[in-house]
Order: structure tokens, then C-alpha cells, then sequence
């Protein structure tokens, strides 16, 4: 029996054809880039959210229709995270001649005939570069008049950390994502249900059972349903039943879980990891052990307000919870 039509629905990669809840941001985005489709130069755009708000498919989504007239190219940051790897790699997906030479100016050389015209450059993840090499890649697009850039990262705040002389030659229009709501998950994991798997195999109460267990994550709902589909083939189901769906949940949050941690950055990976080993800890001793941890790894001490930031968003990623005893403590979400 089979009950998933169509596998590559449920990937990472896939662009549905209507993106829901985010008609706003695909019009913004879509009308400040429109000058490049007539030869002129475009604002630089920042698309910021949490994880899962949909800003790296939403996105592609645009690059997919501007792609029609002008060129374009996604590049994922937290994978090529120096200008030399950013230019390898565009050299390879836009097949430039010349491209293969060693160094970076050779390739910037080979690939002036492309920077030259009207393009638009997605750098996703832009936060894991370091601030150095970050800065450095944005110099170099910056000397382009007619690229745009779109960045993606997580928050404004990534910005700020930047050198001021790129942020103000940037001059970054912000796209906001906000988070969705349930019935805007209800409605992203019924999309992926009528794409991807047989009509039989599933129906709205089910559909709201996973979101309902899934703590509201994106990832974690849209990797649930394919496993409890995959569970359900195995035992050969003529339906997804309930019963499918809690150890493919199991699962997916691990991933998940992996996957949050594994993006972190340099400093709050340190505060999981320290929150991780010792179990519960106030604030001011997790502070106190982030600074020892800078000491040892010889990096600049954590200032103060980031060490606040960075606690917020693990809390708001639920990586790690708070429990107040007239100080707040910390310990990882299980
Ligand atoms: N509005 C939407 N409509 C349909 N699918 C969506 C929508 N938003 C997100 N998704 C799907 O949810 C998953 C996560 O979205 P996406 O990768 O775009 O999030 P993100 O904001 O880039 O997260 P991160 O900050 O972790 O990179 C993807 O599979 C994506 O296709
Ligand atoms: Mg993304």
C-alpha cells in the first residue's frame, strides 16, 4: 500500500508553488526588487525571523520568478563561509570560464562579466560566517551597483555586530517574519498532505493532531507526518492512524533538536553546552562560566548584552527553559 505519493514534497528543498501566510512579504520583496527587472540597481534586503518562519523558501521563491529575467543565485552561507568558498562556488553554478584559478581576485576577475549586470544574490545563513569574513564578502558584493543582496539571518540584531562602514553602504530594507500561528501550520502540513500523499492516506483531524504535538515547529510537523506515513507503509496501513504518528515525533524532535544546535552560533552554542553539563544554573554562575570559557578559548569575552540576547533566543528556540528561585535558572529542554 502506498500512502506517500510524492517523496520529494517532504524535503528541505522543496518550493511549494503557493507559499501560505506570506503574501506580504512575497509582495514587499517582489516590488523592491522590481527595478533590477528594468536594468536598474535594487535595494540590499534583509529577511529576518526565527527558525522555520519560511524566510529560506520564501525566498528561493522569489529568486525562482526573478530568475526568469534576471540572473540570480542562492548561496548558503553556513556552508560556504569565506568570500574565496562564496566565489567557488558561484563560479561552479553559473559555469563561469576562467573561474577555476586560485585566487580570489583571479576569480572576482572571471566573474566580473555576470557582477556587472543585473543580479540578484541570496546569502542564506548569513550569520555563520564570522564577523570578519562576513564583512569581507559584503565589501567585495558591494562594489557591484547593479547586484542586490538579499541576506537571511535569524535577527537584526546579526547586523549590528557588522562593520559600520558595510552596514550603512548596505543600507539593508528589513523584511520581517513573523512566527505562524496554529491554523497557519494547520494549513502549511494539509498543503504537504494533498502534494505528497495519497488522497485515502489521511484527513484533517489528523492533520491537527500533528500540529498539536509538534509544539508548533514547521520542521519538526512536516518531518512528523512523513514519518508517521512511512510508519504506517511499514505496517501495512491503508491509512495514517494516530497510533503512527508518536514515534516518527520522537524522531523528528531529535533531529530537530541536532539540527537548532548545530546552527547555533560560537557564543550561545557555549551557554547550551555549559547549561547541558551542569544540569540547573543561575544566570549570574552561567554568566560567570561563559567568561572562564572565553579565557580558555581565548576569544573576546562575551559582552554582557549579548549574553542576555543570546539566553532569549534559546529560550525562544525552547533549546533551554527558565525556572525562577528568586534568580533565574536555567536547564536544556527536554
Ligand atoms: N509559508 C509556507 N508555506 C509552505 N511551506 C512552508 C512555509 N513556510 C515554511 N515552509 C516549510 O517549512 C520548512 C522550514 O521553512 P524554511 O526553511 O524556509 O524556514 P527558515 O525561516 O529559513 O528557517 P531557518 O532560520 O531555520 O533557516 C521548509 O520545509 C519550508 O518549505
Ligand atoms: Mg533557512
Amino acid at each position: 500500500m502506498t500512502l506517500i505519493s510524492n517523496e520529494s514534497v517532504f524535503d528541505e528543498e522543496f518550493i511549494p508553488q503557493m507559499l501560505i501566510k506570506r503574501k506580504k512579504q512575497i509582495d514587499q520583496i517582489t516590488s523592491y526588487l522590481k527595478p533590477i527587472t528594468l536594468g536598474h540597481k535594487a535595494p540590499n534586503l534583509l529577511l529576518h525571523g526565527s527558525p522555520g518562519t519560511g524566510k529560506t523558501v520564501t525566498g528561493k521563491f522569489i529568486l525562482k520568478k526573478f530568475s526568469r529575467k534576471v540572473r540570480t543565485c542562492y548561496i548558503n552561507c553556513s556552508i560556504h563561509r569565506s568570500l574565496h568558498s562564496v566565489l567557488d562556488y558561484m563560479v561552479s553554478q553559473l559555469r563561469v570560464l576562467g573561474g577555476f584559478q586560485q585566487s580570489v581576485n583571479a576569480k572576482l576577475k572571471a566573474l566580473e562579466k555576470h557582477l556587472s549586470q543585473p543580479m540578484v544574490i541570496m546569502l542564506d545563513e548569513i550569520d555563520w560566517p564570522s564577523p570578519k569574513d562576513r564583512d569581507i564578502i559584503l565589501y567585495n558584493f558591494l562594489k557591484f551597483p547593479t547586484v542586490s543582496l538579499m541576506l537571511i539571518c535569524a535577527s537584526r540584531y546579526s547586523v549590528l555586530e557588522m562593520d559600520k562602514r558595510v552596514i550603512s553602504r548596505l543600507n539593508l530594507l528589513p523584511v520581517e517574519f513573523p512566527p505562524y500561528s496554529e491554523d497557519d501550520l494547520f494549513r502549511i502540513l494539509r498543503q504537504r498532505a494533498k502534494l505528497g500523499l495519497s488522497p485515502g492516506a489521511w484527513d484533517e483531524d489528523l492533520i491537527r493532531k500533528v500540529v498539536g504535538m509538534t509544539d508548533s515547529d514547521v520542521r519538526v510537523a512536516i518531518k512528523t507526518l512523513y514519518n508517521a506515513a512511512v510508519t504506517a507503509e511499514t505496517m501495512k496501513s491503508e491509512k495514517i492512524l494516530p497510533e503512527h504518528i508518536n514515534k516518527g515525533l520522537v524522531r523528528a524532535k531529535e533531529l530537530e533538536r541536532k539540527y537548532k544546535i548545530e546552527k547555533l552560533g560560537v557564543y550561545p552554542k557555549m551557554i547550551y553546552r555549559i547549561v547541558d553539563k551542569v544540569g540547573l544554573i543561575s544566570s549570574s554562575n552561567l554568566f560567570k562560566e561563559c567568561l572562564k570559557r572565553c579565557r580558555e578559548l581565548n576569544i573576546p569575552p562575551m559582552p554582557r548584552r549579548s549574553y542576555f540576547y543570546h539566553i532569549n533566543n534559546l529560550l525562544r528556540d525552547k533549546l533551554i527553559e527558565a525556572e525562577d528561585y528568586g534568580e533565574r535558572y536555567f536547564k536544556v529542554r527536554r
